[in-house]
């Protein structure tokens, strides 16, 4: 049987990552993550792309050297195509291309959405992989998703945001209370501390499976700055229950929708992906509703949820095992469905 080495590598947004796949199994996954725009609250498309300029080299020779691999043994190259930053897409897209043609092995286009949900079929991911057909909720900074899927290249999207995304939410609602970027992480952990019920928001009336996010930044500004003017201190001082309270109705809606995706379509088994699956709150309500609703859940390890170059790999051990190649000529693509 032949030995599939897969090269990956991933540059839609902020981070540069490079990954070695074995059969489908990950040898390494390197991820440079970019601090240059912390500063600014927010990714600036210019600056990432250039930091992947920088940083798409070290990388990938750091994923080969840890991989204990010689370029030479590569069966072939998987990058990301799209969605995401054009300017970012570029540098990974490019650098596959020379790659593989410097070395006459075939090209892998991914779809970064259909690998987001695809990781939970690497190797090494913690606990049992999916069975046909589950519902996917990918949830990012970028996207916010429910996908049915029957197959691996056979994906439907139900529901999704039709603003901001999930993990924008999360960020968004952090920096209007003065928190750094990405804010995300920073409500998940003050939300830990504080009472999810002392703040209701109000939740968006959306029709069918699709989510919007925007009313609820807009909300929590002006309770904010209503607080603020009576007590100057009040984000400060109740800052672990405005973090539960935001936290508690993003999940909410989240949980709402996907439920109604359940009782729509039968299907009781569910998969999340994205970075903001990384929040603690989330993969404990949905841990829950495995006793209370008999939902099998699958939630995948830390490092497969953010962006990484290993859940592009597993799609391009998919689809090398397809002989789904693609073609020199092959560009990058900002709006990219699934
Ligand atoms: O998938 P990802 O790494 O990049 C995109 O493709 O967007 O997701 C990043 C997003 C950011 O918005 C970040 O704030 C959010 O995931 N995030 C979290 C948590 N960890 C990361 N949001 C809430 N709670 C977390 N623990
Ligand atoms: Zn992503």
């Amino acid at each position: 049987q032949e030995t599939i080495y897969i090269l990956a590598i991933e540059s839609s947004c902020d981070d540069t990552s490079a990954a070695v796949l074995r059969n489908g199994k990950v040898l390494s996954n390197i991820v440079a993550t970019q601090q240059i725009h912390e500063q600014y609250g927010g990714v600036v498309p210019e600056l990432a792309s250039r930091a992947h300029q920088q940083n798409i080299v070290p990388v990938v020779h750091q994923s080969l050297a840890s991989a204990n691999i010689d370029k030479k043994q590569l069966s072939a190259i998987a990058f990301t195509r799209g969605p995401g930053l054009m300017g970012s897409l570029l540098v990974g897209t490019s650098f596959a291309k020379s790659l593989s043609l410097g070395l006459d092995i075939p090209l892998i286009e991914v779809n970064h959405m259909q690998a987001h949900i695809l990781a939970h079929f690497i190797e090494d991911a913690e606990g049992t992989v999916p069975t046909f057909p589950f519902l996917a909720l990918t949830i990012s900074g970028g996207h916010t998703q429910i996908v049915q899927v029957n197959d691996y290249f056979d994906m439907r999207i139900l529901g999704e945001s039709l603003d901001d995304a999930v993990g924008e939410a999360f960020d968004k609602s952090a920096k209007i209370m003065g928190l750094p970027y990405p804010g995300g992480p920073l409500i998940d952990k003050y939300a830990q501390l504080g009472n999810p019920k002392a703040f209701p928001f109000p939740r968006p009336k959306v029709d069918g499976l699709n989510f919007s996010f925007s009313g609820l930044k807009t909300s929590i500004l002006y309770f904010l700055q209503k607080e603020v003017k009576s007590d100057p201190d009040f984000i400060t001082h109740n800052l672990n229950d405005i973090c539960a309270s935001i936290q508690h109705t993003i999940i909410a809606i989240l949980m709402d929708k996907l439920e109604q995706a359940v009782r729509q379509t039968g299907i009781k088994t569910i998969a999340i992906g994205g970075g903001v699956s990384a929040n603690s709150g989330i993969r404990k309500v949905l841990q829950q509703m495995e006793d209370k609703k008999g939902w099998k859940t699958h939630i995948p390890k830390f490092e497969y949820c953010t962006d990484n170059a290993a859940m592009i790999g597993i799609v391009g051990y998919l689809k090398y095992k397809n002989n789904d190649f693609s073609h020199q000529s092959i560009s990058a693509i900002a709006r990219y469905s699934i």
